[in-house]
């Protein structure tokens, strides 16, 4: 084999100011990422929002609820409280889908940002169903409690089908 010829061989000095400059990229990379982080710790923050919301209110719906229902768990002060705090919780949804709050781990599908307002909607008739539930779980009526969670559950369902990956 012959020996590459001499110009083409990095020089030792070569050698030093590629790794200086892999050094530097390194640095910049490092400080982009710092700064990136920073940003995107309010990104983080807001898809940890949003799905901390999401597991309060599947303990809530189907954890107390739905358990209740199926006749799985006594009804009890617990099932009203579930019910006033999902209340609570789907107040806020709209504000649960923030622009940058796709991050990596997201089980949010990519298109879900772009459709807000489908969002908003879906989150609207969710409010509705949910504020419909309240009555009917203080009540006690586990027959009025089944009829009410089904809109519910099918608008949480309407929502993961168009924008959620769940499984
Ligand atoms: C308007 C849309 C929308 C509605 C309505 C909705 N969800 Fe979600 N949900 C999502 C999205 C988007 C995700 C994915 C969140 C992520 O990983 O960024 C999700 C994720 C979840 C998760 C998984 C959280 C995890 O551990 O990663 C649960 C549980 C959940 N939702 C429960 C519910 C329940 C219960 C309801 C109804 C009371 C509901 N959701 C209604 C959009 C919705």
């Amino acid at each position: 084999m012959k020996p590459a010829p001499q110009g083409a061989r990095p020089t030792g000095t070569d050698h030093v100011a590629t790794k200086t400059n892999a050094r530097k990229l390194i640095a910049l990379i490092a400080a982009a990422g710092a700064t990136g982080a920073y940003a995107a710790g309010d990104n983080t923050a807001n898809f940890e929002l949003r799905r901390d919301t999401m597991r309060a209110n599947g303990r809530a719906l189907f954890g107390q609820i739905n358990r209740v229902v199926r006749g799985q768990l006594e009804y009890s002060p617990a099932t009203v409280t579930a019910a006033e705090d999902l209340v609570k919780n789907v107040a806020s949804y709209s504000k649960l889908f923030e622009p940058g709050s796709d991050v990596t781990g997201s089980k949010m599908k990519p298109e879900a940002l772009a459709n807000k307002a489908d969002l908003d909607k879906l989150s609207a008739d969710l409010q509705k169903a949910v504020a419909d539930l309240l009555p009917a779980v203080q009540s006690g009526d586990k027959d009025k409690i089944a009829a009410a969670i089904k809109p519910a559950i099918d608008s949480c369902n309407a929502c993961h089908n168009k924008y959620a990956t769940l499984n």
